[in-house]
């Protein structure tokens, strides 16, 4: 048989009489490979130096097994040690927590849990591009660095190049003004859905947002697709389908690491990822989900009432164990939300929905959009925006003006939601929260 080559990273090395068992990993797929090295082989005098996290160069057989654990093993002629890694390796066989393997975060892709993870994230990231070209939306790269705050929540960070008093001249600053990193691409989305039709973006997005909580993250990727042409039923149906399409593609791409999760993270991932596809989401107006709160008998840390903001704790009540189902609410009352979402006729609510999923609450936030001019600056004024600062987003309504829908998806809290890992600092590759940019 022709001779095989496997580069990769020692996990364990047994060594018995006359021969070394070697599990190599070279992070391709969950499991490694066995190699078996008999004395005498080049290369067998360095394994007592190939100690966990070394990086080795195999050739050899593939053979089949003769122990338990294993259909192949590589029969070794030759091992090379390509870089040595001494015994204070920090990552050893045996199980770390979450919070050590977020301190070693460089290293920690190397773990089974890790590697599990970035392969998803990476096979959903594809999926993601796949559903959307698909169905011909266009991939459009809104900017990182703006002037305007789309959800006007004012937690943008600021992006200056002005020493001491930043305040002082903004004029003379980099761009001439005050700038921030994006919160959303949702405005400049909407530009290219008014002449594109149906676009999508997938970019980093950033908010300055005090809250040290498992879901929240001050870099996270996002997915903003905005159709022109759309009411917020479309909208919603699109936001029900991608869900959908995500589970079945993570159901049919990433069995192997799946099946890891449902081990060690999350006994119920393939119910629930199955149940997701099968099932329709309940749809319920933002009235008649306080009003299940309200009779739901339980005492909430945060108040319910007819014009308050859903708390998690609401969100995953509704979601959990009222509906045990994806629940979209919809139609909440104006003075909670953006500038940006259509008035609906009752004058009280905006078109608004938001996708909420089990073990998460939102995972998905969106609107049909006001495309009425006079309406738009109706609510302009109301939320104290100056319509010169957003002159390019008004225009919109000036020239062609259309209805359009679109949703932001935060692409870390879809994957909590698929593989069950329940800290976000878990499946962004480097997390940076309140006081932590390290790495
Ligand atoms: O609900 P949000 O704020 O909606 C928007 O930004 C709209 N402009 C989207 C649109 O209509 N195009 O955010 C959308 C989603 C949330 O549902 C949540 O999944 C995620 O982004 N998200 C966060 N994820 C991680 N960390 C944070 N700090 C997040 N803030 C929002
Ligand atoms: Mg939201």
């Amino acid at each position: 048989m022709d001779s095989i080559t496997v580069k990769g990273w020692v996990r364990t090395r047994r060594d018995a009489k006359g021969f070394s068992f070697l599990e190599v990993n070279d992070g391709s797929c969950l499991h490694g490979v066995q190699v078996v090295v008999d004395a005498g082989v080049p290369g067998y005098d360095i394994l007592p130096r190939c100690h966990t996290g070394s990086s080795v160069h195999i050739t050899g057989r593939l053979v089949p097994s003769q122990g338990s654990g294993q259909k192949w093993e590589i029969q070794a002629a030759r091992v090379e040690l390509v870089g040595e890694a001494d015994t204070s390796y920090p990552l050893q066989k045996k199980g770390h927590t979450l919070e050590f393997l977020r301190t070693i975060a460089h290293l920690r892709p190397r773990s089974n849990l890790f590697g599990a993870v970035f392969r998803t994230r990476s096979r959903l990231a594809f999926a993601v591009h796949r559903f959307f070209q698909e169905r011909d939306f266009v991939y459009v790269h809104t900017p990182i660095i703006t002037a305007s705050d789309c959800e006007g929540a004012g937690e943008m960070f600021r992006v200056t190049t002005l020493k001491g008093n930043i305040d002082e001249k903004p004029e003379s600053d980099f761009f001439g003004r005050p700038a921030f990193l994006t919160v959303s691409g949702q405005l400049e989305g909407e530009t290219f859905a008014c002449a594109l039709s149906n676009i999508y973006t997938f970019g980093p997005t950033f908010r300055a947002e005090n809250s040290n909580t498992a879901r929240h993250a001050a870099e996270f990727w996002m997915i903003e697709p905005e159709m022109a042409f759309c009411d917020l039923q479309g909208d919603m149906d699109l936001a029900e389908a991608f869900i959908k399409a995500m589970a079945q593609y993570a159901l049919e791409h990433c069995a192997d690491d799946l099946a890891f999760f449902a081990r060690f993270v999350d006994k119920g991932v393939f119910d629930r990822l199955r149940f997701v596809v099968e099932r329709p989401f309940e749809r319920v107006p933002y009235d008649q989900a306080i009003e299940i709160l309200k009779k739901s008998g339980r005492t909430f840390e945060y108040a319910v009432d007819y014009g308050l903001n859903l708390q998690s704790e609401h969100e995953r009540y509704l979601t959990e164990e009222h509906f045990k189902s994806p629940v979209t609410v919809f139609n909440y009352p104006r003075e909670i939300k953006p500038f940006y979402m259509r008035l609906n006729d009752d004058e009280r609510t905006v078109t608004a929905m938001d996708v909420l999923v089990p073990g998460i609450g939102e995972v998905i936030g969106g609107s049909q959009r006001e495309e009425r001019l006079e309406q738009l600056r109706e609510n302009m004024r109301r939320h104290h925006l100056r319509e010169e600062d957003y002159w390019w987003y008004v225009d919109l309504r000036r020239y062609g003006s259309v209805p359009h829908a679109g949703f932001g998806l935060g692409f870390e809290r879809l994957l909590m939601f698929l593989t069950g890992v329940s800290n976000i600092r878990d499946v962004i590759p480097f997390a940076r929260t309140p006081g932590n940019a390290d790495f």
